[in-house]
């Protein structure tokens, strides 16, 4: 049975999870609209992770005999209005996401769960995969600065991204 305190904490994270797939949904549109598939590929494949992300928890919750708890999920805000922009908010959610999943470990540490710890720690290598890549293309887009093509090659390279289902934990 899994310490109240820590399936809270779980609960709030799936949480989390899934507001991160509606934010990139959301932000998918604005690729969208302006014809950027690359772009709009790179959040589709974004959209099934964080969906991935919400359902290692949620089962791994259920596994450890925790209660499920299916908390509102907040309308996505963001307000970039260029790629780069936009890249700066993703960058700046991953790091809260990060700030997060950092939170849970800590209560699961102050509860002496190691079998939580032990399955969060494949979360914590996932953020360091995670950052890393939404910093890749933010350095890109800055590179490209106003370069049209640039951008057309970086949409390019971005419709190549492909989803791998995560073996979580
Ligand atoms: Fe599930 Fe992008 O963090």
């Amino acid at each position: 049975m899994i310490n109240e305190k820590l399936e809270k904490e779980f609960n709030i994270q799936i949480n989390k999870e899934l507001y991160s797939e509606y934010l990139y949904l959301a932000m998918k549109t604005y690729f969208m609209e302006q014809n950027l598939m690359g772009f709009v590929n790179w959040f589709d494949v974004q959209v099934q992770e964080e969906h991935a992300h919400a359902i290692g928890m949620f089962n791994y919750l259920n596994e450890r005999g925790g209660k499920i708890e299916l908390l509102p999920i907040d309308k996505p805000e963001f307000s970039g209005k260029t790629p780069l922009e936009i890249f700066e908010e993703v960058l700046k959610h991953e790091q809260y996401v990060t700030s997060r999943i950092n939170a849970v470990y800590d209560v699961a540490e102050e509860v002496r769960d190691r079998a939580a710890m032990k399955f969060l720690d494949w979360y914590i290598d996932e953020q360091v995969e995670e950052e890393a890549s939404v910093d890749g293309v933010l350095s890109t887009l800055r590179l490209i600065g106003d370069d049209k093509n640039a951008l057309l090659l970086l949409d390019k390279d971005l419709a190549t991204r492909v989803f791998t289902a995560p073996v979580i934990g």
